[in-house]
């Protein structure tokens, strides 16, 4: 077996650098969230995007459904890589972010996404009601509903769509014995309830914070 990669920063810039280049409005993005200070941590990480954009590429997905948008990153690279008839559903309760997030779609010219302003589970049990189903969802919000999501998104993917799920591996700490907080405790019981269903195959990839990927068998 070759020698495990240590995953430097300056190993993750070069793989930034050498795959798909960022458009000036991700950027613009990526620069607003950092000026906002500590927020910046909600936005997933450029690898992160990439890796969605390729794995909206090879799936074929034309909808998807994003849960927490936050300021746009994650929803617009999604959308930038559907075809011109996709269609991202993305869903916030915080109207301050989204109407940012809905600036910077604007300043894209990006039109295939939709935004629902409200609690999740409500959008979530609106769009069950109706006859909407998804090629792919992105799960990326509150992580005490994380379950509750999953579980209604299980009903919501169509046969062999993938979930997406961020943060699985909590900066390291569920390997942590010495960390037993609410948060991770929380990602721990997600992670272990993914492990036992098999009603998906899964694998979790070591980007950014962890990215669970399930496929609908
Ligand atoms: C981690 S951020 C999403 C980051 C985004 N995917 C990105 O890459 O830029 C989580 C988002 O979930 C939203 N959120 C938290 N609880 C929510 C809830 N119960 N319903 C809907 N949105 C919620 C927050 O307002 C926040 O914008």
């Amino acid at each position: 077996m070759p020698k495990k990669l240590d995953l430097t920063e300056n190993l993750e810039n070069y793989i930034i650098d050498h795959s798909e280049s960022l458009t000036d409005v991700q950027k613009e993005i990526i620069q607003y969230n950092i000026n906002l200070g500590d927020q910046q941590r909600l936005q997933i990480s450029v690898s992160q995007a990439q890796f969605l954009q390729t794995l909206i590429k090879i799936s074929n997905t034309k909808k998807i459904l994003e849960i927490g948008s936050f300021t746009g990153f994650s929803a617009l690279s999604m959308a930038l890589a559907l075809p011109s008839d996709g269609v991202l559903i993305s869903l916030d309760k915080s109207s301050e972010f989204s109407t940012k997030a809905q600036s910077f779609y604007k300043k894209a010219k990006e039109k295939k996404i939709k935004q629902i302003i409200k609690p999740a589970i409500e959008s979530l049990n609106e769009l069950k009601d109706s006859s909407k189903r998804f090629d792919l969802i992105f799960i990326d919000a509150d992580k005490e509903n994380y379950l509750n999501y999953y579980e209604i998104c299980l009903e919501l993917i169509n046969k062999e769509g993938i979930i997406v799920i961020d943060n699985v591996l909590w900066h390291g700490e569920v390997i942590d014995d010495t960390k037993n907080d609410k948060f991770t405790k929380i990602i721990r019981k997600f992670n272990t309830h993914i492990k036992k269903d098999s009603r998906v195959v899964k694998n979790i990839i070591p980007i950014g914070d962890g990215l669970t990927i399930c496929i609908k068998k």
